[in-house]
């Protein structure tokens, strides 16, 4: 016993570390921001919507902890590089986790989708978070001794498809060669660890019936999200829930901060079902 000490993180678990989590004005980037700033993290909440964005950041310094909302689409290469640089500024010179999180979906049958629908959704959930990841590879690159860790975030459309998410499906797909591919990369030299996670249902605005919120995607339209039978309806959606219920954005969050956390020292390139036991039988 005298060689396991107990575990014992008296100023967080992610204490002195930087992260940037993309689309964290709400939903589950929100809520593991604010997890990760109470286990001691400097958070940057990188969002497309400004004023909620600065929102969930002042409520996060307000409650002791320390954060910057930095507003931006992150498809625009100008986005990322204002990004990162504030990013590292804000972290002293360091960054040490990035969360590529900002996601939605444009759903559509195979038949009826669009080039410029196919096109958005892979720009996003792929293209962007390489391109976040290569404009932040001087600060994961480095050998200080620090943990490093990449999150890149999929779901279960993204393992086992999802009839009408093709685009989604496919993209979120992507996200675990992506993640396997840092993982050998920038593992070998400089210890950095990348997971993909991959949810279920979780309950936000995405899965929810619609409620009027929308999007400003890149072509200046609104694009509502949310649709009819959402989680308000849970009991349509708990049958092939082994844990019978949807998750919540703690649950989401609480995962992401496991698999960053030290707690996972040694566990990389892989991708983390959080789905209730969905699609895990
Ligand atoms: N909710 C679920 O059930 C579920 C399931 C599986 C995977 N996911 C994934 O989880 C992630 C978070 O989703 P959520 O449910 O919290 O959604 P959400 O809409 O509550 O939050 C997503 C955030 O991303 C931001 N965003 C979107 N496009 C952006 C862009 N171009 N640049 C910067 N920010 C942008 C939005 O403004 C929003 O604040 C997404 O990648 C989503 O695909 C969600």
């Amino acid at each position: 016993m005298a060689d396991t000490p107990r575990l014992n993180f008296p100023r967080g678990m992610l204490a002195g570390q930087v992260a940037i989590i993309t689309g964290a004005a709400q939903g589950i980037g929100a809520e593991t921001a604010r997890i990760f700033a109470r286990e001691g993290c400097k958070v940057v909440i990188a969002d497309l919507d400004a004023e909620k964005a600065e929102k969930t950041a002042e409520a996060i310094i307000s409650d002791g902890g320390e954060a910057l909302a930095v507003a931006g689409d992150i498809t625009r290469n100008e986005a990322i590089e204002v990004l990162v640089r504030r990013a590292a500024e804000f972290g002293g010179g360091k960054i040490h986790i990035i969360v590529n999180n900002a996601g939605y979906a444009w759903d559509d049958p195979i038949e009826k989708i669009k080039d410029q629908q196919w096109e958005t959704i892979i720009a996003l959930h792929n293209t962007a978070p390489f391109k976040l990841l290569r404009t932040a590879a001087p600060y994961f690159m480095v050998k200080d001794g620090e943990a490093r860790s990449i999150v890149n975030i999929s779901s279960t459309s993204g393992i086992y498809g999802n009839a009408g998410q093709a685009s989604y499906a496919l993209a979120k797909a992507g996200l675990v060669g992506l993640t396997k591919t840092i993982a050998q990369e920038w593992g070998p030299e400089y210890g950095v660890r990348a997971n993909t996670v991959a949810f279920g249902a979780i309950k936000t605005r995405l899965t929810q019936a619609p409620k009027g919120e929308y999007i400003i995607r890149p072509d200046g339209a609104k694009h509502a999200v949310g649709f009819h039978g959402g989680y308000d309806e849970e009991e349509k959606w708990i049958g092939d829930i082994p844990l019978r219920r949807v998750g919540t954005t703690r649950d989401a969050g609480l995962a992401i901060l496991a698999v960053v956390s030290p707690l996972f020292s040694y566990v990389s390139g892989q991708t983390v079902m959080v789905s209730g036991g969905r699609g895990g039988m």
